[in-house]
């Protein structure tokens, strides 16, 4: 079984002490900080922008994986470049001309991901595959922390494990939405690369023990 990664999701986070919390993830054996960008639009929620994304940049030791649940996401590209994006994913749904996106995203020297809601089949990722690093499979629909997993999507993480592994093509495969430490383990099993974790980390009495915790599920 390869080695997967933890993005642990600030969304959770104190944001009256979010320097206290990056500098703890930092400390961690975290690999990617996640942030959630939420435009009230395409999801019922809005988050934060710009000015924070910069400043996480600026305390965190670890890459920003930044996941846009936005409509016409190719409207910033570039500044989520700026703000310091590493990763950067795109809603599928968000999306009309998705290869020009995650094309474009690559071309301003990030590595692109597509996320897909409960309900988008990821049979419908068959022809942007090759020019993805990041499947993103949403376990809850977008827009809140402290989300219960939905179960069924266990058949899509199997099916985009298959179209993945039968073309021997290097893209990672995330889940983001009410992972815990009982179901990481299934979920690495389960052929899972990257878990988005959130509410777990930061309610939990011990968050960088809980995220030693979700990094080494079978110890
Ligand atoms: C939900 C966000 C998630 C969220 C996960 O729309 O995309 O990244 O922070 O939160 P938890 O881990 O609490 O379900
Ligand atoms: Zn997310």
């Amino acid at each position: 079984m390869m080695n997967h990664l933890v993005s642990t999701s600030i969304l959770s986070a104190d944001f009256g002490c979010l320097e206290k919390d990056i500098l703890m993830l930092n400390d961690s054996v975290a690999d990617w900080i996640h942030c959630d960008i939420m435009d009230g639009v395409f999801v019922p929620n809005i988050s934060f922008g710009f000015p924070v994304v910069e400043f996480v940049k600026k305390v965190s030791a670890k890459p920003l994986d930044v996941h846009l649940m936005t409509v016409d996401p190719d409207r910033y590209l570039s500044r989520w470049q700026e703000a310091g994006a590493d990763i950067l994913t795109v809603q599928y749904e968000a999306c009309i001309h998705l290869h020009r996106t995650v094309t474009e995203i690559r071309n301003l020297g990030m590595k692109a991901g597509v996320a897909v809601n409960p309900h988008t089949p990821v049979s419908l990722l068959d022809n942007i595959l090759p020019y993805v690093d990041m499947v993103l499979i949403m376990t809850v629909n977008p827009g809140f922390g402290g989300q219960s997993f939905i179960i069924e999507c266990y058949n899509k993480i199997a099916q985009l494990r298959k179209m993945i592994d039968s073309r021997g093509i290097d893209v990672m495969i995330q889940v983001d939405g009410g992972v815990d430490l009982v179901n990481a383990p299934e979920l690495v099993s389960a052929g899972v690369n990257v878990l988005v974790a959130g509410s777990t980390i930061f309610n939990s009495a011990r968050p960088a023990e809980t995220i030693r915790q979700l990094k080494y599920p079978f110890l």
